[in-house]
């Protein structure tokens, strides 16, 4: 077999453990005051992973986030992520995600509070930014290397993490069920750069 390198990519990590909500959890989520969103409700709250609710979640989201940062990045021990906002999505039927991407984030997560196998609520779609050719061309078969999409579907318990920059999108909900999610964003902490090359920010 010959090596093939996927050059400069972008890991997006699916969470292998599964969390399990308690009830308590679950009404405190299905309790939030929702605002209207583009295209679907968003928690007036913006600071959900704060509360005492949600301390358990939390917990888990941060193991995983430094999964992410000291096994995927190598991130030396002077960077840490911290989350700087985090709240619900809702999508009744109906009502979907427009594209986009997080801006003055690092790393992002998505965490499905409902989904389950063969419910057909829609998936999270992330898109490619830089086209692999020039060209407009059919596939065989889509792989990592020649898609321009990929999705996943919502599995309650799953949490995705994915570098902010990376664009991503979700279908109308033609379901009869709500689609929720809890998102966050991070950035990061401690000394970047240096200062022989005028890159040092350490404040
Ligand atoms: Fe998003």
């Amino acid at each position: 077999m010959n090596a093939i390198y996927p050059l400069f990519c972008y890991p997006v990590m699916m969470c292998k453990e599964i969390y399990q909500f308690s009830a308590a959890e679950e009404r405190y989520i299905a309790g939030l005051a929702m605002a209207e969103n583009v295209g679907n409700a968003m928690s007036e709250n913006d600071q959900i992973l704060d509360s005492q609710e949600l301390s358990r979640l939390n917990q888990f989201i941060q193991s995983q986030l430094a999964f992410y940062t000291e096994k995927i990045l190598r991130l030396k021990p002077e960077n840490k992520l911290f989350i700087t906002q985090s709240w619900a999505n809702r999508a009744l039927p109906g009502q979907f995600h427009p594209k986009h991407k997080h801006p003055n984030s690092v790393l992002s997560g998505v965490f499905f509070v409902s989904g389950t196998a063969g419910d057909e609520l829609p998936p999270i779609r992330f898109h490619r930014q830089n086209d692999l050719l020039p060209l407009e061309l059919e596939f065989e078969e889509l792989n990592d290397f020649n898609g321009g999409v990929r999705w996943f579907e919502p599995v309650k318990g799953l949490l995705v993490v994915f570098p902010s920059v990376l664009e991503h999108d979700v279908g109308i909900n033609e379901t009869a069920s709500q689609r929720i999610t809890l998102s966050f964003n991070t950035f990061i902490s401690g000394p970047l750069g240096n200062r022989a090359q005028l890159t040092l920010v350490d404040r």
